[in-house]
């Protein structure tokens, strides 16, 4: 490896085996956080695996909180990498709660398409996709959102450990071929597994690329 994913690769070593610490949730947009440093989130549907995701990434078992029932993380938290810090993660309510009350559920996708679209240090969108289930409308809904707000977003499939390799290739190909419709959204798919560690260099290295170059 040679130039800018060499150097991506060993501040990803780097900043991910050092400290990361929760700073805050944000119920509203009133609360964020001052926009400092650059912030990479992680939407997608609910019970996907961005909790599960966002703790495998920085090797921490339980920083941000998971659950096997859909609706979880129920605010924008926010988690800071470094010292100095150089950068945020911020793990998102899940959209497409079926069960969720109409008046959270709206609640929930004012506060994601807010912070998405207006959000000026926002780096980039992690849109993670069930690699069991492949995209669905309301992801589309969001991805469109995105192209519209120009916001760069990946598409990353999770709980690769689900399904067998045959198929996990099938889902990255036609999850590939939709995403090079979409404007904003990256080529390429990265597919992760919280359980195995599987993909994770990939994505580390993604969020440092998003962030910095
Ligand atoms: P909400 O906050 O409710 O939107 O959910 P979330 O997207 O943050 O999902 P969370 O990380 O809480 O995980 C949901 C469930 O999926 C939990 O039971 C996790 O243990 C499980 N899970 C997450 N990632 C993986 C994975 O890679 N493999 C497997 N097998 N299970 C996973
Ligand atoms: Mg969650």
């Amino acid at each position: 490896m040679s130039g800018a994913g060499a150097d991506s690769a060993e501040l990803a070593r780097k900043l991910f085996s050092g400290p990361v610490s929760f700073l805050k949730s944000a119920p509203q947009l009133k609360f964020l956080p001052e926009p400092t440093v650059p912030e990479i989130a992680f939407a997608g549907r609910s019970n996907v695996g961005k909790s599960s995701l966002l703790n495998k990434l920085t090797n921490r078992s339980s920083l941000a909180r998971t659950s096997n029932t859909p609706g979880r993380t129920q605010e924008l938290n926010f988690f800071e990498v470094g010292t100095p810090v150089v950068l945020r993660l911020v793990d998102m309510p899940g959209y497409g709660f079926a069960k969720a009350p109409k008046d959270i559920a709206r609640k929930w996708r004012h506060l994601i398409n807010d912070y998405l679209r207006g959000r000026v240090v926002l780096k980039r969108a992690l849109v993670l996709v069930d690699s069991r289930h492949g995209l669905k409308d309301v992801d589309r809904e969001v991805m469109k959102m995105l192209d519209q707000a120009a916001v760069g977003y990946r598409l990353v499939l999770t709980k690769a450990d689900k399904v067998k390799p045959t198929e996990l290739a099938e889902i990255e190909r036609l999850t590939a071929e939709e995403a090079r419709r979409h404007a904003a959204a990256h080529p390429e798919i990265i597919a992760t597994s919280s359980e195995t560690g599987q993909g994770m260099e990939k994505l580390r290295e993604a969020v440092i690329e998003a962030a910095f170059v």
